[in-house]
């Protein structure tokens, strides 16, 4: 089935707040939701039909101070191995580039070597200034725990749109 990528509406954050949904995605679609609505993200959803497949979070400018890049964040398939997380991306960049940003960045903690070895496939390499330190924040019922992990940070430069041609 053809899989669909958008922007998460009103709607489709009732749908997925309203099916069977764990406490910390919930809080997940809830906090992306907001970034979106607050111009700071853009919160994409992948669809197959009704089904949620994928999520990504485009920071319309990183969450590290020291970068400036656009930057893909929590990117996140369901089935893994069947293109969903490269379409993620690719729309993720095509946003940034309409936004006109000539880079997207993202952090990958070194325990992951699946989605870095994706990434790099797609042409993201070092960014050169060392590793960032992702803080995040956990719901649980006790009490929320913050997380603090040092990621490897990647990043990737977009291609440059054709200038209109000259009459
Ligand atoms: C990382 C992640 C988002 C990648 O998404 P994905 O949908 O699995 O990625 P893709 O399918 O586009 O590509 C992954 C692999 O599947 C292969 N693949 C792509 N399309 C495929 C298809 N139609 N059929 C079979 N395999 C395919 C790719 O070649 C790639 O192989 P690789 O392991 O050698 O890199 C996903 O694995 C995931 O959700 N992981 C858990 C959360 C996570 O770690 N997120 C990243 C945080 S930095």
């Amino acid at each position: 089935m053809n899989l669909r990528i958008e922007p998460c509406t009103a709607a489709d954050l009732s749908r997925l707040l309203a099916g069977p949904v764990d406490p910390m995605s919930a809080a997940h679609h809830r906090e992306r939701f907001a970034l979106q609505e607050s111009g700071e993200a853009t919160y994409l959803l992948a669809w197959r039909g009704a089904e949620n497949v994928g999520r990504a979070t485009l920071y319309h400018r990183s969450k590290y101070a020291a970068v400036r890049a656009a930057e893909i964040n929590a990117l996140e398939a369901t089935p893994q191995g069947q293109g969903i997380g490269s379409a993620l991306i690719a729309a993720a960049e095509a946003i940034a580039a309409r936004r006109g940003h000539d880079a997207v960045g993202l952090a990958v903690e070194p325990g992951n070597p699946a989605a870095r070895r994706l990434y790099e496939r797609l042409g993201y390499v070092p960014w050169g200034h060392g590793e960032v330190i992702d803080v995040w924040t956990e719901p649980r019922p006790g009490g929320d725990v913050e997380h603090r992990d040092p990621c490897d940070y990647l990043r990737r430069a977009l291609p440059r749109e054709d200038p209109a041609p000259a009459r």
